[in-house]
């Protein structure tokens, strides 16, 4: 392994997902509102301990399908009360409730049937940098047709469907203009999601393209299309490498809560294993002025890992390791930080990595782990679908609760917490068993 340099200084006051700032109670407000768990809250209350998750988990349990359904229903309704794009939505809400009973089903398979197509107009819209052109003026479908080397029609026809998806305002006569779904597609916002739309909309739909071979081989979809492993791909794929970890970036909204989520005034050094950019480990040091931080990933991250940290983190704060994690963990630490690691990997690779953090973090470190967990009563969306998206892309999996503690056992671990973070995102707590 070897040791890279540290640097200095960006206000993180300015880092992405502001939102998210805010008390713990806050965040745990938010999980409630993306979970629509109405009646949980005192489950997740004070979820530190493992077994309250169990609780939560039974209490879920309690909720029939048809509650479920009543409640979404109820919370579409609510959302359309307070959401500004609500005249879009109810257009397409007017629409299904046409529908005579009868035909809902067949409603419901077009919808998840042309989910893909909504996908890539969305994609189209960030990848052409329509929302940075909106918001520099240029609102009539000619002049987007005439910025982004297009047919006006077909602009034209590309506005009227992501208008009426409900991602942007106006119309072709009245001009378009931004909302808070297309100001997240612009390029210069914090918070933006037109990284993550990219790699969806280009390398990711391409994987997805060859779900049947990756089902029926046990391999991936982004093997098949690629014709070689995503992790191979990001290291000889000029510029990959920093796309993949921008997108990343895009969804590490929970981070902002792991630095209150976590008392690190009993820890001195932290160590981020697979910590990509060093977006987790800039938040936590910021966070905790006493802590100093060892970010460690592959040799081909330290350039972009060196890049961010200059910028975000006290010179002297910080170093970056590099190394292979199925090797060596570098020891010393007292905190190891895990983040969306383990979905990576398939059962036996992340016991030999978990052992490789155990042995590093001696008896009295711990170990934070952060990964989305499924429930085991279908309560949970997002886990779900990004439980099938790692099967096709590296060939890893998003668990439930007793599938982590198993594994943690297998490396010697007791899982000691789990707490949840927004974006159905989970920190999951463990020492030395
Ligand atoms: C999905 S990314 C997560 C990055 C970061 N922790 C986050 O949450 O944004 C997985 C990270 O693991 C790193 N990684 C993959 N294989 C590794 C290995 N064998 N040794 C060390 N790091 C590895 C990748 O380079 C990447 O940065």
């Amino acid at each position: 392994m070897k040791a890279a340099h540290a640097a200095q200084g960006e206000d993180l006051t300015a880092e992405p997902h502001a939102a998210h700032e805010g008390t713990r109670d806050v965040d745990r407000h938010a999980v409630h509102e993306v979970t629509r768990e109405a009646d949980s809250h005192a489950a997740h209350e004070g979820t530190r301990d493992a077994d309250r998750h169990t609780v939560h988990e039974v209490t879920r349990e309690a909720d029939s399908h048809a509650a479920h359904e009543a409640d979404a229903h109820a919370a579409h309704k609510a959302t359309h009360k307070a959401d500004p794009h609500a005249a879009h939505k109810a257009g397409d809400q007017a629409a299904r409730e046409a529908d005579p009973a009868d035909h809902r089903a067949a409603r419901e398979v077009i919808d998840i049937a042309t989910g893909t197509w909504r996908a890539q107009a969305l994609y189209a819209a960030a990848a052409l940098r329509i929302p940075d052109h909106i918001a520099g003026g240029a609102v009539s479908c000619e002049a987007l047709a005439a910025l982004t080397g297009t047919g006006e029609d077909a602009v034209r026809r590309l506005m009227r469907l992501l208008a009426t998806m409900g991602v942007f305002e106006g119309t072709e006569t009245a001009g378009y203009r931004l909302n808070a779904v297309s100001t997240l597609l612009r390029s210069d916002v914090s918070g933006s999601m037109r990284d993550m739309c990219l790699i969806y909309g280009e390398e990711f739909h391409r994987a997805w393209g060859a779900v049947l071979p990756a089902l029926r081989t046990g391999g991936t979809g982004f093997e098949e299309a690629f014709g070689s492993s995503l992790g191979d791909y990001l290291r000889d794929t000029p510029g990959a490498g920093p796309k993949f970890q921008r997108a990343m970036s895009v969804g590490s909204a929970p981070f902002a809560t792991v630095s209150r989520a976590i008392d690190f005034s009993r820890h001195h050094t932290v160590v981020d294993v697979g910590g990509g950019y060093g977006t987790l480990l800039s938040l936590v040091l910021r966070g905790n002025p006493g802590l100093r931080g060892v970010l460690f990933d592959l040799p081909h991250m330290a350039p972009l890992a060196h890049e961010h940290l200059a910028d975000a983190v006290d010179p002297g704060r910080y170093e970056i390791v590099t190394g292979d994690v199925f090797e060596e963990v570098p020891p010393g630490g007292d905190a190891y930080l895990l983040s969306r690691v383990l979905q990576d990997w398939d059962d036996a690779d992340c016991v030999r990595l978990l052992v490789n953090c155990r042995r590093a973090m001696g008896s009295s470190g711990r170990l934070f782990i952060l990964e989305r967990v499924v429930a085991e009563d279908r309560s949970t969306a997002l886990p779900v679908l990004w439980d099938v998206h790692l099967m096709l892309i590296a060939g890893g999996r998003e668990r439930t609760l007793p599938e982590y503690r198993s594994l943690l056992a297998r490396a010697g671990l007791r899982l000691e917490s789990l707490e949840p973070l927004p974006l159905e995102t989970s920190l999951l707590v463990a020492s030395p068993a």
